[in-house]
């Protein structure tokens, strides 16, 4: 059981159903919160338009060997994302097993389609710059049918490479809602604001009173010190040893970070991700509180509960507005236009109220003026009625409404062979231009990171963008000096015998894992240990510019003499780009060799649009030419080399 387990929660759905007067779940498989909020989206919706009682579950707090129960008058959604290579998501991993690995045991039925009764929607979020695209709904879909049960609707897809995920939500839930409502005689009702949560302000408590949270994540941090064990639903509030530049450009900065883990129960292994627990800008805090009329009240404590047992806050309580909104809602997100149009009705006043229904019902409109500017939703507020405070919106809105925050998952740049307990991490400080405006969009973790990095220099400036983090208070942990974090294990491994060659191919960030690989391998070559060759193709713009560790490697070279080569390619020194992938096609011969010969591992890590996707073909072309194959058979060889973990991927978009 996870810290936060509940004592005496069921796991039978169908009983907490029973309990609740509930004739609709919406099941979720989520790793970033995305999943997640569409599901509830979808229990809102169902309850407003057509009268459903509606509940959200989280697959992993529930059982399924009752799913042949399911009465024939309820209905099962599954809003389920694919992740990585084809894999369910961390809470979705058991019902993956359950419904697909193994061959389901169900309680009752024994026959061969013992979920007849069941009827059920699906909607998957996918990206198809991925090899296995939205691989988990399909695999879970046909799992389904061919047990018997009944999809009402399409089986709904979303496509994040594309860009088109929400929209293809929309699209997916009005053509399911038409079905649905026509398999259980649903009458569409005019759709009516009902909260889920009440808000109430506590004047018998202020925000020195130990029971209030000041964006502490659970009970464990609250008062003095915080409870281990530290996981991921409990971070460390870990002290940060080292935090440097590792170069700074125009608008551009690259940060080094060392996380002193020592303080907990928390270690790492090579290639594991460390997830960092980020805090909004203060800029956008104070924004948010504005537009919405609570700037006066921004410390006025708060009680925040569901009204209906069904439903969870996502964050602890008593609390502040100002903890609610810094802490635990993702207010930087890219706004929904079903959420526009929701607030619509709260406008200021009637032209307000006007433009929001607009934009909210046109999608040209709202991807050219919203999506495409990047706009936040206090941004969105702001523009549409200028000035003017939306003190109408009911707070309850906003914490149903907005995404609750995730962490964000970085690749470890250290080795835990060097130190399992102080891995570093390498990122890239984003700050882009919006096309056509002066509006700055800014990464919320990253820029978060680099103030920390300046609070922890004393900087003399450290807030040029309004990045106020620090609360003041009396106990604040949230000092500017420690960061939130947790460890997250990857399938991203070294080969356990260190003389088996390697190829790693990481341009800019993506070098990162690779920092560390190459730290291992010379940490066990001084050691004495027989280490195999070690290739890492590394691109950067200029050799003077983002040449990230630019004076370690020599130092791991002369550990690793021979073994190891460090191939660059700068894209913006020549009159040509030129990438790693066309460094990686000059060195056909030895690669090709290497991986046929003497079965070594390939590793990629950076950007899955393009680099991932271009370094993949030029292998293929690697192993056409140089073992005369024909595309088809090189393409086959490359696949076969992922199959067997022997090319492992770690990618971003
Ligand atoms: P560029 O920005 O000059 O185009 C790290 O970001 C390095 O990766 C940069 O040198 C960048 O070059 C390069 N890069 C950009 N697109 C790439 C691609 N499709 N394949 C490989 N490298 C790429």
């Amino acid at each position: 059981p996870t810290a936060l387990e509940k004592p005496g929660q069921t796991r039978n759905i169908l009983e907490k159903m029973e309990q609740s007067g509930k004739n609709m779940v919406i099941f979720y498989g989520s790793q970033t919160g995305t999943a997640e909020d569409y599901a509830s989206r979808l229990a809102k919706e169902g309850h407003a338009r057509f009268g459903l009682k509606t509940m959200v579950a989280d697959l992993e707090d529930y059982d399924y060997e009752n799913f042949d129960a399911f009465p024939e008058d309820k209905i099962v959604a599954f809003v389920l994302a694919t992740y990585g290579e084809g894999e369910p998501t961390d809470n979705a991993v058991e019902f993956y097993e359950f419904m697909v690995v193994n061959e389901p045991m169900f309680s009752e039925d024994t026959s061969d389609e013992p979920l007849s009764k069941l009827k059920y929607v699906t909607f998957g979020l996918g990206n198809n710059t991925y090899e296995h695209y939205n691989a988990m709904v399909r695999r879970i879909d046909s799992a389904l049918t061919k047990y018997g049960a009944k999809r009402v609707g399409p089986a709904g897809e979303g496509d994040d490479g594309a860009g088109t995920m929400e929209e293809d939500f929309m699209a997916w839930k009005e053509q399911m809602w038409g079905a649905l409502q026509e398999e259980l005689g649903l009458e569409e009702r005019e759709a009516v604001y009902e909260p889920i949560f009440s808000v109430t302000e506590r004047d018998d408590l202020s925000p020195e009173d130990d029971a209030v949270y000041l964006g502490e994540p659970n009970k464990n941090h609250l008062g003095a010190a915080s409870v281990g064990p530290y996981n991921s639903h409990n971070p460390y509030i870990a002290p940060i040893k080292l935090s440097q530049e590792l170069f700074t450009v125009k608008d551009r900065n690259c940060l080094h970070m060392e996380i002193d883990l020592s303080g907990s129960n928390l270690s790492y292994t090579t290639g594991d991700h460390l997830a960092v627990w980020p805090t909004n800008a203060g800029l956008e805090v104070t924004r948010l509180l504005r537009v919405l009329g609570l700037t006066g009240k921004r410390h006025t404590v708060v009680d925040v509960k569901p009204i209906e047992v069904t439903s969870k806050v996502p964050f602890p309580n008593p609390t502040t507005y100002d903890a609610i909104v810094r802490y635990h809602l993702e207010i930087c997100a890219p706004v929904s236009r079903q959420y526009v149009h929701s607030l619509a009705a709260f406008a200021p006043n009637e032209t307000a109220k006007q433009k929001m229904v607009e934009l909210g019902s046109d999608k040209d409109k709202f991807r050219r003026q919203i999506t495409e500017r990047f706009l936040n939703i206090a941004q969105v507020l702001e523009i549409v009625a200028p000035g003017e405070t939306w003190s109408n919106v009911p707070f309850s809105i906003i914490a149903e409404g907005i995404n609750k925050i995730q962490p964000r998952y970085y690749s470890i740049s250290s080795s835990s062979k060097v130190d399992n307990k102080v891995p570093s991490i390498t990122a890239v400080v984003e700050s882009i231009e919006v096309p056509g405006s002066s509006h700055i969009l800014k990464g919320v973790t990253t820029n978060y990171l680099l103030a920390l990095k300046q609070k922890q220099h004393g900087d003399p400036n450290p807030d040029p963008h309004g990045l106020t983090y620090a609360i003041s208070g009396p106990r604040n942990k949230y000092d500017g000096i420690h960061v939130p974090v947790h460890i997250r294990a990857s399938n991203f491994r070294l080969p356990s015998d260190p003389a088996r060659p390697i190829i790693m191919v990481g341009p800019g960030t993506g070098v990162a894992p690779f920092r560390g690989f190459v730290q291992e391998r010379a940490e066990l070559a001084a050691k004495g240990e027989n280490v195999g060759r070690t290739l890492l193709f590394f691109g950067c713009r200029k050799r003077n510019e983002d040449f990230l560790y630019k004076n370690e490697w020599e130092e791991y070279a002369k550990k690793l003499g021979d073994s190891f080569s460090l191939i660059t390619a700068f894209s913006r020194e020549g009159p040509k780009k030129v990438y790693v992938q066309h460094r990686l096609a000059e060195h056909a011969k030895e690669v090709y060799e290497l991986l046929t010969k003497q079965n070594a591992y390939f590793y990629v890590c950076g950007d899955a649009a393009n680099m991932a996707r271009e370094v993949n073909n030029t292998l293929a072309k690697i192993y056409a030419t140089e073992g005369g194959l024909s595309e088809e058979a090189a393409d086959a060889k490359v696949k076969k080399l992922r199959n067997s973990n022997l090319y492992q991927e770690d990618v971003w978009s």
